[in-house]
């Protein structure tokens, strides 16, 4: 038991979450809180309700994932933090928590950058050496990034605007799932991607968008937009009242849904292309990971295994529960760092979280 032992907290956005995981990737132990129920009553996060529920909840959290983990606090090598980016207001309560343990506890406080935490969590599963292709796409993030080691990212193409989980979660807000019998406790991504097995993708014309971008950025407010018009349109048609859901719901869902795979696919085989010509990544091996709620979509998946198949590359993507926010993804980019030596620090004095 030499092992180093992490402590990770995580808090940027709606879940309240902690683990402790060990050098090796052993999981000894998680807690983790969800407001999603919260949040999908008032249509989205509200960022001083989640402020609120992570106050009420951290201390229980990080208590749970310590003691079902049955490692003392006295052993931890150190505490794990996302620290960015995210919602300031819920970002500073996992920041000001993590501050006064660490200091309680004597131990190293090891800042976390979230997008780099999603990215190195494969590592903890699978043998994934540097560099690799990162796609994270969720309610929060799009981007594609090169992996070349802990703490070298070279990003290669974000979205200019909203992310796709973003978009999904409009749409199906606009097409009132929730009040669906079959999608009403639901994400707005999953319940377009319940929906859409139901309808065709070819009853509606929607483009994706950026097809002649010769980049590897994303767009996903236009695609909003057009889908808007056409339920706006539809509402007419069919002569229903807002809030009644459309009898051609499932068609816009499996439209919707196709052009994001599409869009998402096109620019992941860029990315591909553009680092395999340049040797930024292994002609013969390359991997890329797939990670982010809109990852655990099947159809989407299936867009990216073509273009993996294509291009002779490997698709790997971590299991839902560690695609989505979690403290495991936090403790683990801890150990990462305390093995390459970088970003420990033994004097937090310097780091001050400033409340709103
Ligand atoms: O990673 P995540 O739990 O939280 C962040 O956004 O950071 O991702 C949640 C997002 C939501 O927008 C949700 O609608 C979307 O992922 N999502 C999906 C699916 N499941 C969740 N999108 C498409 N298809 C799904 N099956
Ligand atoms: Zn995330």
């Amino acid at each position: 038991f030499l092992h180093k032992l992490v402590l990770g907290i995580e808090t940027s956005c709606d879940d309240t979450a902690a683990a402790v995981v060990d050098e090796t990737g052993n999981v000894l132990g998680e807690a983790i809180h969800s407001q999603t129920e919260v949040h999908l009553k008032t249509g989205g996060i509200v960022p001083s309700v989640a402020q609120q529920l992570h106050r009420e909840n951290i201390q229980r959290i990080v208590q749970e994932a310590l003691s079902s983990s049955k490692v003392c606090p006295s052993e931890l090598s150190a505490v794990a933090t996302t620290i960015k980016p995210g919602l300031a207001l819920s970002l500073g309560v996992g920041l000001s928590f993590s501050l006064h343990l660490v200091d309680q506890l004597k131990k190293p406080f090891i800042p976390i950058h979230h997008m780099e935490a999603h990215a190195l969590t494969i590592r903890l599963l699978n043998k994934v050496d540097f560099p690799f292709l990162v796609l994270l796409i969720s309610g929060g993030h799009c981007l594609l990034a090169l992996v070349r080691g802990v703490s070298d990212f070279l990003l290669l193409g974000k979205s200019l605007d909203i992310a796709p989980g973003d978009m999904l979660d409009k749409v199906a807000r606009r097409l009132s799932l929730i009040k669906h019998p079959e999608c009403s406790t639901m994400s707005g991504g999953k319940a377009i991607e319940h929906l859409a097995k139901q309808g065709n993708k070819l009853h509606f014309d929607i483009k994706p968008p950026m097809q002649r971008a010769k980049n590897c950025d994303f767009s996903f407010s236009g695609l909003q937009h057009v889908v808007d018009r056409i339920i706006t349109q539809k509402e007419k048609e069919e002569g229903i009242q807002k809030g009644e859901i459309l009898a051609s719901a499932a068609h816009i869902a499996a439209a919707v849904q196709h052009a994001t795979a599409c869009h998402i696919a096109k620019r992941t085989h860029r990315a591909i292309l553009f680092c395999k010509q340049r040797r930024l990544l292994s002609p013969s091996n390359a991997v890329l990971v797939v990670s982010g709620g809109v990852a655990s979509n099947l159809y989407i998946r299936k867009a990216l295994e073509i273009v993996t198949n294509a291009t002779e590359c490997t698709l790997l993507c971590p299991p839902p529960r560690l695609c989505t926010d979690n403290g495991i993804m936090i403790a683990w980019n801890g150990i990462e760092r305390l093995r390459a030596g970088v970003g420990v620090l033994h004097n937090t004095e310097g780091i001050r979280y400033e409340p709103k």
